[in-house]
């Protein structure tokens, strides 16, 4: 049975308990962070406890935990849960007060959840083996501070549904000007004539630490051109790829979009370039 952590214990998950006046479940008022690691390697702690701290200040919860502290919460998880591929899922919300009031309460605890999950092994830089996503395309109904890792996720999980219902692994976000903002759990880009493109970091997408990565090892590389900035849907169906990136996925190759395949509908050239240079470099982050 898996170890969680829960405000200052290690525990059994079924003995973890929650107010239900806890701010986290009565207005998904908090922050979170997935953390993959592999054989007890992290990818991204650093850019991920940074996006964490700078989520908890624009939200005023007053949880002031250096970055060793959350490192050491890590590395005790994984002794605890045993190593192979994990994601470790850390949660703040602003804690329980006594009453249901909108305003920021004064002197209260933050709650802080956190335990490990299994996720996939990361993707094979390997086209005959890597699995393609097909995926659905909705206009962006969530709410407009997508920069922030909120757990306010309803407006996420719907767009998920609306594509898993379809049989899709993902869907495609785009907002009132046609113009593509990320996926409902990951980041999203094209490519057009060896360019990988993606749209600028603002208020409509998270600012993904698997996209801060990718974006840094592809610059560093300077084999494969990178854009950042506006993708119309119309390039969308026209890109000769389409690729999605979070802490789970690494780089997922769509091959099918609203049910039409992407240029010849497998995993292309560059997708494969880039997943190679992702395998090789993601444990300097
Ligand atoms: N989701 N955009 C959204 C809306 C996300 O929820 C995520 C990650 C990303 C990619 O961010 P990163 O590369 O830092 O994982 C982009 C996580 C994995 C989740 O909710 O499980």
């Amino acid at each position: 049975m898996s170890t969680v952590f829960l405000n200052d214990a290690f525990m059994p998950i079924t003995e973890a308990k929650i107010s239900p006046m806890d701010r986290g479940f009565l207005f998904g008022d908090g922050i979170y962070e997935v953390i993959p690691s592999y054989d007890g390697k992290l990818v991204g702690f650093g850019p991920h406890i940074e996006r964490m701290r700078s989520g908890l200040a624009a939200l005023e919860i007053p949880l002031d935990w250096e970055p060793a502290r959350w490192l050491l919460l890590c590395q005790q998880l994984i002794e605890k849960n045993g190593r192979g591929n994990l994601g470790i899922y850390l949660h703040v919300s602003r804690g329980a007060d006594s009453k249901r009031f909108h305003a920021y309460p004064e002197g209260v605890k933050p709650t802080v959840f956190a335990y490990t999950f299994a996720i996939n092994p990361p993707p094979p830089a390997d086209k005959d083996k890597v699995q393609g996503f097909k995926v659905s395309t909705a206009r962006d109904l969530r709410w407009q501070r997508c920069n922030i890792k909120s757990t306010a996720l309803l407006g996420n999980v719907m767009h998920f549904q609306q594509g898993y219902a379809a049989g899709h692994n993902e869907i495609i976000l785009y907002n009132a000007r046609n113009e593509m903002t990320e996926g409902s759990s990951c980041n999203a880009y094209i490519v057009k004539h060896g360019t990988v493109i993606t749209p600028p970091l603002d208020h409509q997408l998270l600012p993904g630490i698997t996209r801060l990565i990718l974006l840094d090892i592809l610059r560093k590389d300077g084999t494969i051109p990178v854009e950042e900035r506006t993708v119309t849907m119309d390039e969308v169906f026209d890109a000769d790829e389409v690729w999605l990136t979070s802490s789970s996925k690494e780089i997922a190759p769509v091959i099918e979009i609203d049910g039409k395949p992407v240029a010849d509908g497998k995993p292309g050239d560059v997708w494969l370039a880039a997943q190679t240079l992702f395998s090789a470099n993601k444990y300097n982050y």
